[in-house]
C-alpha cells in the first residue's frame, strides 16, 4: 500500500496500484445503487480525487453515509480508471476511516462560493478552499524560485535582523518593541535606559541598511524576510507584515540594479508559467481570464524605462482629472502609477530619478542636486511593486543628506562608516512580495494572499 499526496495519484500512468490518500471531504454524493462518490481534496492541488465507496465497506452505512464536507478521512482502495467523465482516474475505496467529523450545522465553508471578505473573518479555514490553497503554493513556489534566482548568479542570502534599533527609510512607521511595563507609563516617564536593549527598539521596516554592511565586504547579497511598517494605509495594497526581497550589489550602479529587477521578474513570471501550471489556470479561470497572457507577454518584454520627469509631462498632459493632483516634486500615486502602466505602456514600467525631497536619504544624489537615483518598478493593477536605488557612497553627501532629512548622523556613524573604509558604489531594492503575488495571481485585495493579514484594526488570528 503506497501512501500518496491526491496530486501524485491524479499524475498516475499506472492504475490497478493500491493507494492510501488522506485530506478533507469536499462533497459527497450517495447514489441509490448502494455506493458514494466522495470528493477529497488534500491541499496539494486544484483537482479532487473521486472516492467510490460502496455499500459493502463494513461502516458504510453508519459512517460513510454520514460523511459530510469538511470531515477527515483516510481513504485505502485500488485507483482505476473513471468510467464517469470530468475525471480520468478514480479511488475504489476498500477501506475508509474517518478522522475528524464536520458539523455540517456549524462548518462555516460550505460547498457554495462565499466573498472574500467573508472568508478573510475565517482566515484559519480558508486555506481549505481552492483560492487560498492555490494561493500558498503559489508562494511557496515563488519563495523557491527566489532563492534559487539569486543562488544561481553567486548572491549570498543573508539575514538580517528584524529587531533593531535605526529606521531605514526615515519614515517613522515603527512597531516599537519593548519589555518596559506600560501598564505604568502613567507613573513615569518612560526611560529606555530600563530598557531590554538600554535603548529604543523597533521591528524593522527593511534590511537595506544591515544588507549594504555585507554587500560592502562579501559583494552580491540578498534578505528575503518579513517587514514591518505601522502605517495607517487602509489600503487593498499595504499590510502592517509583509514580505520583502532585497537584494544589495557592490560595485554596481542604477543600470545593472534594473537590470537584474526586471531579470528577476521575467524569471520568476517563467518560473509560474511552466511550475504552477494548475493553480495560474485556475486564477485565470476564477479570478481574472487576461492573467497568463498578460504573463506570457511580459515574460519577454522589456520594461519601459522613463524619468520621473518625464512621468511628472505625461501624466501632466494627460489630460486626465487625477484625484491627486500632479506637479514636479509632488509624489507619485497609486492612480499615477496605475494610469502609466496600464494606459500608457502597457506593463512594467521604472521610473527612476525622483526629486530627493519624496525619497530616503540615502539615495544617491544625481550631480543636478534635486534628483536622486532611485528606481521604482510599477505595474498595471497594482502601481508600485519594487523601490530601489543606487547608494550614496560619498560620506560628506551622505552626511548632509541625513541632516537635511533630520536623521541623526550620530546614531548612523556605523552606517557612514561604510563610507569611510573602501566606499564603493553599489545598488540594491526592494521586491514587494505580496504585492508581486497579487499582480501574478490577479487577486485584488493583499489581504487575499497572505495567510494571516495584518492591517490597522485587524489583529484576528
Ligand atoms: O519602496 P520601499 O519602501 O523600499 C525599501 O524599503 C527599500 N529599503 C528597499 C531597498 O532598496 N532595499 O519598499 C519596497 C517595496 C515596495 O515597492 C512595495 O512593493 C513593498 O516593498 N511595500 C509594501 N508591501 C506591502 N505593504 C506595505 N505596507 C508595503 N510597503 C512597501
Ligand atoms: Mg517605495
Amino acid at each position: 500500500m503506497k501512501e500518496v499526496r491526491v496530486a501524485e495519484a491524479l499524475k498516475s500512468v499506472q492504475t490497478g496500484i493500491s493507494l492510501r490518500v488522506a485530506g478533507w471531504v469536499r462533497t459527497k454524493r450517495d447514489s441509490k445503487a448502494g455506493f458514494s462518490f466522495i470528493e477529497l481534496n488534500d491541499g496539494s492541488c486544484v483537482t479532487n480525487l473521486q472516492i467510490i465507496a460502496d455499500k459493502g465497506l463494513p461502516n458504510y452505512e453508519n459512517e460513510i453515509m454520514r460523511l459530510q464536507t469538511g470531515c477527515s478521512i483516510v481513504a485505502e482502495g485500488l485507483l482505476c480508471e473513471s468510467p464517469g467523465k470530468g475525471q480520468r482516474v478514480e479511488l475504489k475505496a476498500s477501506a475508509i476511516k474517518v478522522m475528524g467529523w464536520a458539523d455540517p450545522g456549524k462548518y462555516p465553508l460550505q460547498k457554495k462560493r462565499h466573498s472574500f471578505e467573508f472568508l478573510r473573518s475565517i482566515a484559519y479555514l480558508r486555506p481549505r478552499t481552492n483560492t487560498f490553497a492555490a494561493v500558498a503554493r503559489v508562494r511557496s513556489a515563488l519563495s523557491y524560485a527566489i532563492h534559487s534566482f539569486f543562488h544561481d548568479r553567486g548572491f549570498v542570502y543573508l539575514h538580517t535582523p528584524i529587531i533593531v534599533g535605526n529606521d531605514c527609510e526615515g519614515a517613522g512607521d515603527m512597531f516599537r518593541v519593548t519589555t518596559l511595563d506600560i501598564n505604568r507609563a502613567q507613573e513615569r516617564p518612560f526611560d529606555f535606559t530600563d530598557d531590554f536593549f538600554c535603548t529604543q527598539s523597533f521591528l524593522t521596516v527593511s534590511g537595506q541598511l544591515e544588507a549594504e554592511a555585507y554587500a560592502s565586504a562579501i559583494g552580491d547579497v540578498y534578505t528575503f524576510g518579513p517587514a514591518f511598517r505601522a502605517e495607517n494605509s487602509n489600503t487593498s495594497r499595504h499590510l502592517a507584515e509583509f514580505w520583502m526581497v532585497e537584494p544589495e550589489m557592490a560595485f554596481c550602479d542604477l543600470e545593472k540594479d534594473m537590470n537584474v529587477a526586471e531579470e528577476l521578474i521575467r524569471y520568476l513570471f517563467d518560473f509560474l508559467l511552466r511550475e504552477c501550471k494548475e493553480d495560474m489556470d485556475f486564477f485565470n479561470r476564477f479570478i481574472d481570464s487576461t492573467l497568463v497572457d498578460t504573463i506570457k507577454t511580459l515574460s519577454d518584454k522589456n520594461f519601459t524605462r522613463i524619468t520621473y520627469t518625464e512621468a511628472v509631462e505625461i501624466l501632466s498632459g494627460s489630460g486626465k482629472n487625477f484625484e491627486f493632483p500632479v506637479s514636479w516634486g509632488a509624489d507619485l500615486q497609486s492612480e499615477h502609477e496605475r494610469y502609466l502602466s496600464e494606459q500608457i505602456f502597457h506593463g512594467p514600467v521604472i521610473i527612476i530619478d525622483y526629486p530627493k525631497n519624496i525619497k530616503a536619504f540615502y539615495m544617491k544624489l544625481n550631480p543636478d542636486g534635486k534628483t536622486v537615483r532611485a528606481m521604482d518598478v510599477i505595474v498595471p493593477r497594482v502601481g508600485e511593486i519594487i523601490g530601489g536605488s543606487q547608494r550614496e557612497d560619498r560620506y560628506d553627501v551622505l552626511y548632509d543628506r541625513m541632516q537635511e532629512t533630520g536623521i541623526d548622523p550620530e546614531k548612523y556613524q556605523w552606517y557612514l562608516d561604510l563610507r569611510r573604509f573602501g566606499s564603493v558604489p553599489h545598488s540594491g531594492f526592494g521586491l514587494g512580495f505580496d504585492r508581486f503575488v497579487q499582480f501574478v495571481t490577479g487577486l485584488s485585495n493583499i489581504r487575499d494572499v497572505i495567510p494571516f493579514p495584518r492591517t490597522p484594526k485587524n489583529l484576528d488570528f
